[in-house]
């Protein structure tokens, strides 16, 4: 129904659960890399399962506290941007990303994040967007400092995945930071 240019050959669209395979594949290719420091795509394992998982999104679509957004290249999946614990009435959400290897150094969930943004703050009114990393994922702190948003704290050993307690980063922007925040980093 719609996709956003993000480049020459990237675009943002939903990602829906009719493309379990292709969501799959991509899987497949960034399994090790995106299951680092997060279950992302860890319980799809064949189309049914993948299917499953993008349900899940599809169903906190229709409840309004979530959505899902693939980023293709050349007609490829790649990778993808999300929206999690929306809370409408209190004005508070949540974002989250993920690329399979192939895509990374090349901005493109920095560039996914700014029309996501944009929708949260203008056209949801949302107040405040959340960033949670482990503190050992230095690329997605890397991606939620160059969009301009500021560390609270840490919630420590918070975070048990494969085998290890993780602290866990809290990072917001609010909704009035987020015009120079977005200027500064169209400037760059
Ligand atoms: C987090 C993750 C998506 C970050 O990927 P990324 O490629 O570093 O992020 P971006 O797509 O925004 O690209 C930024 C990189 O491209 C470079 N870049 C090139 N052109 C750019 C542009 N026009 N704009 C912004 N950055 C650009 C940046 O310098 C940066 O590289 P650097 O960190 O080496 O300096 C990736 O590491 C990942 O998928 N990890 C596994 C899943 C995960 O942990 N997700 C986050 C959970 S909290």
């Amino acid at each position: 129904m719609y996709e956003i240019a993000l480049d020459e050959t990237a675009r943002l669209r939903p990602l829906e659960p009719w493309r379990a395979e292709e969501f799959l594949a991509h899987i497949e290719r960034g399994r090790e890399f995106i299951g680092q420091f997060i279950p992302f795509g860890s319980t799809a394992t064949d189309v049914d399962s993948a299917r499953a998982a993008l349900q899940r999104y599809a169903d906190m679509r229709a409840a309004d506290t979530g959505a899902l957004h693939g980023i293709w290249v050349d007609d490829t999946l790649v990778g993808g941007v999300l929206t999690l614990n929306v809370d409408a009435e209190r004005g508070n959400a949540e974002v989250g990303c993920w690329l399979e290897p192939s895509a990374t150094g090349r901005g493109l969930v920095t560039r996914a994040m700014l029309p996501m943004i944009d929708w949260l703050f203008d056209g949801r009114g949302m107040h405040r967007v959340e960033w949670i990393a482990a503190s050992g994922n230095v690329p997605s702190l890397n991606v939620a400092r160059r969009l301009g948003f500021t560390r609270e704290g840490v919630r420590r050993e918070a975070a048990p995945w494969r085998g290890v307690r993780h602290d866990l980063e809290f990072w917001s922007l609010l909704a009035r930071e987020w015009p120079s925040a977005r200027a500064a980093l169209l400037a760059r």
